[in-house]
């Protein structure tokens, strides 16, 4: 199938990757030729650490299936699906919803990349509307599995199951919500975690260094192949509601203790910014975030190996 990636940036290419991966032939298109060739050369780095860990068998036929549009129109005709991946902003979004819809074949999906703008307020006054959804990764997506299918509520059964379709055939993996929410799952999960976080660096119980560590050491492990149900369903002899029993009167007290929702001023982002900066300079961010993809790139490697625990303890052990 013909894919076009629509916004070549930080996730767009993540995305070129992840679908030419899967076979499919890419067609880039940014408003920014610069970007897109910027992105052609980011992913000429990536391709071949891909092979380094095993991930991918060649680069060359993969490249070979990406290629770069001078024109929104013929990157998108004859796509069978379109990604969206321009900036976070409802305007720019809507603009490019309706050109979408004006150009790609009436069977296409029309997927957005947003973060948390839900479809309805990109895609209402469309003709097409019941083609367009989010589809919202983590970056990057050829790294991170992890795809919210989110619809309007007009939103067709067809385009949903379409975009599972594909998205699954490439490896993704799907999570579709059922109903629209300010920032969908994964970002809400990230975002209470945020807040926490914030909370104890600015009541000056730790330092950011500190918060990162307990994460980096701690929680992050586990959750790096189960979630946090799984997590307090082992962390207790009787599983889950033992564990309830146990603790969640203590949890229950943190959230209150919490009330409500405090900001995150400039005294204190400046805080957590100078302690950032003590560990990593801004000049080496994107060589970390370099670092980051192939310390992903390994834990994937390891995650492909084949499962050491015995086939019947998960109902479906591909979970
Ligand atoms: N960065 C992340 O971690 C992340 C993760 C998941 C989802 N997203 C979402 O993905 C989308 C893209 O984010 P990003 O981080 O790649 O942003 P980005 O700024 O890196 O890339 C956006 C690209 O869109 C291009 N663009 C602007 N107007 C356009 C138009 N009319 N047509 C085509 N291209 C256009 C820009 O030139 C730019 O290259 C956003 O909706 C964002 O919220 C981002």
């Amino acid at each position: 199938m013909k894919i076009a990636v629509v916004g070549t940036g930080l996730v767009g290419h993540g995305w070129a990757i992840a679908f030419a991966r899967a076979g499919h032939e890419v067609a880039l298109f940014d408003t920014k030729p610069s970007q897109t060739e910027a992105t052609l050369r980011r992913i000429d780095t990536i391709l071949p650490e891909l092979v380094s860990f095993g991930l991918i068998e060649s680069d060359g036929d993969l490249r070979a299936r990406i290629t770069a549009y001078a024109s929104l129109k013929t990157a998108v005709e004859g796509s069978g699906y379109v990604q969206e991946s321009g900036p976070e902003c409802v305007s720019a979004k809507r603009e490019i919803f309706a050109a979408l819809d004006q150009i790609a074949a009436p069977k296409a999906v029309l997927a957005t990349s947003s973060s948390g703008i839900p479809i309805s307020a990109i895609a209402e006054p469309l003709g097409g509307r019941a083609r367009c959804l989010v589809a919202h990764p983590a970056n990057p997506p050829y790294l991170l599995p992890i795809v919210e299918i989110v619809p309007a509520p007009w939103t067709s059964e067809k385009a949903i199951a379409t975009a599972d379709a594909v998205l699954s055939g490439a490896g993704q993996v799907t999570v579709q919500l059922k109903k629209e929410i300010d920032g969908f799952v994964l970002n809400r999960l990230q975002g209470a975690l945020l807040h926490e976080a914030f909370r104890l660096v600015e009541d000056g119980i730790a330092t950011a260094e500190d918060v990162d560590r307990t994460v980096r050491h701690g929680l992050g492990l586990r959750w790096s192949f189960m979630g946090p149900f799984e997590t307090i369903d082992l962390n207790a002899p009787g599983g889950l509601s033992d564990y309830v029993d146990r603790l969640g009167s203590m949890y229950l007290r943190f959230a209150q203790q919490r009330g409500a929702a405090r900001p995150w001023g400039p005294k204190l982002v400046a805080k957590v910014e100078a302690d950032r900066r003590a560990s990593l300079p801004a000049s080496a961010l994107s060589e970390r975030a370099a670092w980051r993809d192939r310390q992903l790139m390994a834990l994937m490697a390891q995650k492909r190996m084949p499962d050491t625990a015995p086939a019947n303890i998960l109902k479906d052990p591909k979970k």
